[in-house]
């Protein structure tokens, strides 16, 4: 059996029933959950922010992994730690300066995380995962829940995971967008650790721990 984490995107959820469905994902055995950070700027769509992080962190006791497809995400980082987060991944795209902005980020109790847009080489960030405590593929352009896996960030997660253990580190790899029973097994077998599942968790179709249970399965 593969072994991987399931962190399930709220991006997905029914916000109506955020308590039984933050519930659901504790007791249907997620390891983690993922909030989507959007501003309007970096992507179009805009999502939220502390007011969630705080109302989730109650709610529940996993690690909160929050993904921001923001602009200026420093700005964010003394606020999102304080409501809750255990990790705080910026985009590769989004900061001219990477390495200023992972500096910053390494002043707040959180995990460091970058995150890298399907059009970027992979092999950019390359000089920058020793700063890092977990590297983001995304399989999907960022802002939308539901769309379908890009199948060449397969080759990116080998690359990626060759590197790292070329450079002698152990930095997880996190994969977001498009993880349905599917695509899980390849992208664990390519070397993702964490996979991030958003609309095949959350769907009117089967209850969240049906689909927590589908996508472990999809990986025997
Ligand atoms: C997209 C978000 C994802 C999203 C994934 O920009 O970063 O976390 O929730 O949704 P699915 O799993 O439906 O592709
Ligand atoms: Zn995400």
């Amino acid at each position: 059996m593969a072994e991987f984490k399931l962190h399930p995107s709220i991006l997905s959820a029914d916000f109506s029933q955020l308590d039984r469905q933050i519930h659901e994902v504790e007791s249907c055995g997620a390891d983690g959950i993922h909030i989507d950070v959007m501003d309007g700027h970096f992507v179009p769509s805009i999502t939220f922010g502390t007011p969630i992080i705080k109302a989730v962190r109650s709610l529940s006791h996993l690690p909160l992994d929050i993904h921001m497809m923001t602009t200026h995400p420093e700005k964010h980082f003394s606020e999102f730690t304080t409501a809750g987060a255990d990790s705080i991944t910026v985009h590769y795209e989004a900061c001219p300066k990477l390495k200023d902005t992972l500096v910053e980020l390494g002043k707040f109790d959180v995990r460091k995380c970058v995150a890298l847009s399907p059009r970027t080489p992979i092999e950019n960030i390359f000089e920058i995962i020793h700063m890092v405590d977990q590297i983001l593929i995304m399989s999907v352009e960022p802002g939308a829940g539901g769309q379908n896996f890009i199948p060449e960030s397969l080759m990116k997660i080998q690359s990626l995971s060759k590197e790292i253990e070329s450079q002698g580190l152990s930095i997880p790899i996190q994969v977001d967008g498009g993880i349905n029973p599917d695509t899980t097994l390849e992208a664990v077998r390519s070397g993702a650790n964490i996979l991030v599942a958003g609309s095949s968790v959350f769907n009117d179709n089967f209850s969240v721990c049906d689909g927590i249970s589908k996508l472990r399965n999809s990986s025997l």
